[in-house]
């Protein structure tokens, strides 16, 4: 079986202390143009998604201060924050990556933006990355 489990990037996720400004920086610099805004309340960030191709950029800024994106910023300043890799099936994904002993932020798929079913790995076992798998 070598078959991948991933069917595509879903995204690369930028971390940003002013989504406007970042936004704004995207149009003028690429004439990359936002598809998808939306405020995701569970996970307190406010995110703006760019096209590239079948995946985006995420832009994603935080709308509270225990926002683990707002810890992230104190810490590390803006920067890439995680990638999103969109996958068939996030239980089967993350199942898979348990198996290899993995640790992940999410023992069961959950609701994402955009409608989708999603799950993060944590990036101490997996070489510096905080991965999200990504079921549309
Ligand atoms: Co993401």
């Amino acid at each position: 079986m070598t078959d991948s489990l991933f069917t595509e990037i879903d995204h690369v996720a930028i971390a940003v202390n002013d989504l406007d400004a970042a936004v704004r920086w995207y149009k003028d610099a690429f004439g990359a143009s936002v598809v998808h805004r939306e405020l995701v309340e569970s996970d307190g960030v406010e995110e703006a998604l760019i096209a590239v191709a079948d995946s985006y950029v995420q832009l994603l800024m935080p709308t509270s201060e225990t926002s683990p994106v707002a810890r992230y910023l104190a810490q590390r300043g803006e920067g890439l924050h995680h990638v999103g890799y969109r996958v068939k099936d996030c239980s089967e994904a993350l199942a898979a990556v348990k198996r290899m002993g993995a640790r992940v932020i999410d023992e069961e798929p959950r609701p994402g933006s955009r409608g989708t079913t999603v799950a993060f790995v944590h990036p101490k076992t997996a070489f510096g990355t905080l991965i999200e798998l990504v079921q549309e």
